[in-house]
Parts: structure tokens; sequence; C-alpha cells
């Protein structure tokens, strides 16, 4: 957000401030806070004009400046109502140099998931793609993806829902006591680099949030279904709050993700590239690699795949 309309809402949030007073302690003039007021009313925020001044009396709901204001995070965001691929939108951004940008939709109507699949993507969900240009081997670019999952369900457990992780990245809400699942959100990551560098990333969660179960495919649930609607605007800004944690002490992010996984101690299946292996997971390794555990006792690391458990 430019930064005379944030301080001028900053300013106006606990009372009135006349126009001139403003321009005085913004160091602009009238005309440019006029302006900025108009083009904050356009973006949606509610802002009264009182005899003692300008006062701040609504937020948007949604949207990219509404993201913005109060975000204790340093992203800018790209709002769009409808859009094809949050991350299409966003690797274009990358690929022009763009550097912790985010792009969001309410909808999306070409969403992309893991392995060519389609994203079924209604408006109501919460749709987007961080870019960040990370100073990391692409080796350490999974926890980027474990990242932002952790944040996704960190973000979700604080709307009310008892959300999990699937290994390696799907949040999920466990449905009794044999490690089965209905899927909250899953995460895309499209990244460029060279072998000791990663030159962009981009990590989409995609959220089934204020969606009706109706809509989503078999297997899926929503924010809506498990504790009623959630206030997106806050949900982003905490979701992008913590990954912003996260990927600033990288270290940090498997134990965070040890406490929220579903998956360590379960029976599972991974489809890799190289084969199927069925066993125990046991554990993660500080990469983000899952570790079974096979019926003939012995330990297998799998760093990529499909897991059902
Ligand atoms: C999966 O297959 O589980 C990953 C789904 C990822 C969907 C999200 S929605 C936001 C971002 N934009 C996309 O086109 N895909 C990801």
């Amino acid at each position: 957000m430019n930064e005379t309309r944030r301080a001028i809402l900053e300013a106006i949030a606990d009372g009135p401030v006349s126009g001139p007073d403003l321009a005085e302690s913004l160091e602009v003039s009238r005309a440019a806070v006029w302006k900025h007021v108009d083009e904050l009313r356009d973006a949606g925020f509610d802002i009264d004009s009182g005899p003692a001044g300008y006062e701040l009396v609504g937020v948007p709901e949604f949207g990219g400046e509404a993201v913005e204001y109060g975000l204790e995070a340093p992203f800018s965001v790209e709002y769009h109502d409808a859009i094809g691929s949050t991350n299409s939108r966003a690797r274009e951004l990358a690929v022009d140099g763009a550097e912790d940008v985010v792009v969001l939709a309410d909808e999306q109507t070409g969403g992309r998931g893991r392995l060519e699949r389609e994203w079924a993507a209604p408006s109501g969900g919460v749709w987007l793609s961080v870019v960040d240009r990370p100073a990391i081997a692409p080796s350490r670019a999974p926890l980027y993806t474990l990242a932002i999952s952790v944040a996704t369900a960190t973000a979700a457990r604080e709307a009310g829902v008892d959300a999990r992780i699937k290994w390696p990245n799907d949040v999920v809400v466990p449905v009794g006591e044999e490690g089965d699942y209905r899927k909250l959100s899953g995460i895309l990551t499209e990244m460029e680099g060279e072998t000791d560098r990663v030159e962009w990333i981009v990590v989409g969660p995609g959220i089934n949030a204020n969606i009706d179960v109706d809509a989503l495919p078999e297997g899926a649930t929503s924010i809506r279904e498990e504790a009623g609607d959630v206030d997106r605007r806050r949900f982003v800004q905490r979701l992008l709050e913590e990954f912003d944690n996260l990927r600033t002490d990288l270290e940090s992010v498997v134990p965070a993700w040890r406490d929220l996984a579903l998956t360590l101690g379960q029976r599972v299946r991974v489809d890799r590239p190289s084969g199927e292996v069925v066993g125990d997971a046991v554990d993660i390794t500080e990469t983000g690699a899952l570790v079974l555990e096979t019926d003939d006792g012995e330990r297998v690391t799998v760093s990529a795949g499909d897991c059902e458990h």
C-alpha cells in the first residue's frame, strides 16, 4: 500500500483528523490528502468526513488494500475478484523480478493443482500465491512449502478448525481415529533456479474457506463446513504473518510441522516417481523428507510423492 495512504489510515483510525492537519503532519498538499481519501473510499474503506475531519469507520471485508492494512509482514497484495490462476499470475510477476508480492483472488477460473490436476476454486475461497526470492539452495525449497502449510494450518486452527497436516503439505481435518481426513487446503509450489541457488519461488496455497462443500470435490471440506464462515481478511493476514515468521527462521519449520502432523504414526502408502512404498511414517528429516519403516524393518526416506493413509 502507498505509504501516504497507510499513514492517513493510521492517523484517522482512532478519531477524526482534519484535512489540513493531515496534510501538515504527512508533509503533503491538501489536494493530495483528498485524492488519497477518494482512492481509499474507492477501495472500500468507509471514511466519514464530519466537522472535525476524516475518520475511519470501516475496513473492506476483503481485497488487496484491506489485507495490507494492519498486516504485520512485508508483503504487497495484488487482488483479483476472479483470475485464471494466482500461481500463473505470480509466475509472471516473479519472472519480472517481483519479491514479497502476494496474488490473491476470490475466485479462480483455471485453478491448478499438483501433477497437472485441476483445482476447483469457486468464489468464497482463499486462493493466493506468494512470490519470494530466498537466498537458499534448491534442496531447502521444500521447507518453504512446509512453512506455508504450517502457516495455513495455524490460521485455520485460529478460525476454530481442527486443522492438521498430511505429508508433505495438504492441510486436512481428521475424521475418526484411523488417520482418515477431509482436505481443506492444498499447495502448489513452483520455482526457478540453478543447482546452488533459488532464483524465485512461488508458493500457492488454496484454502476452501467460505464455501459450501457441495461446490467442492469429494473428500474436501471447508472452513464454513467445519467452523462457520471466517473473516477472510484476518485469515490471510494471519497466514502471511505466520509464513513470514517461519521463512525468516527456517530451522523452526520442521518442529512446527511435526506438532501439526497427522501423518506421523500412520500406516502410509507413498506413490513415488521410482515406485510405491508402504510402511509406518516415523519421522520427517530436516529438509522435509518422510521417513518410513517398512514391514521388514527397513527405513526408507521419501522426498517426493503422493501419500495416502
Ligand atoms: C494440490 O493439488 O493439492 C494443490 C492445489 C493448489 C491450489 C492453489 S489455489 C492458489 C494457487 N493457484 C493455483 O492455480 N493453484 C494454487
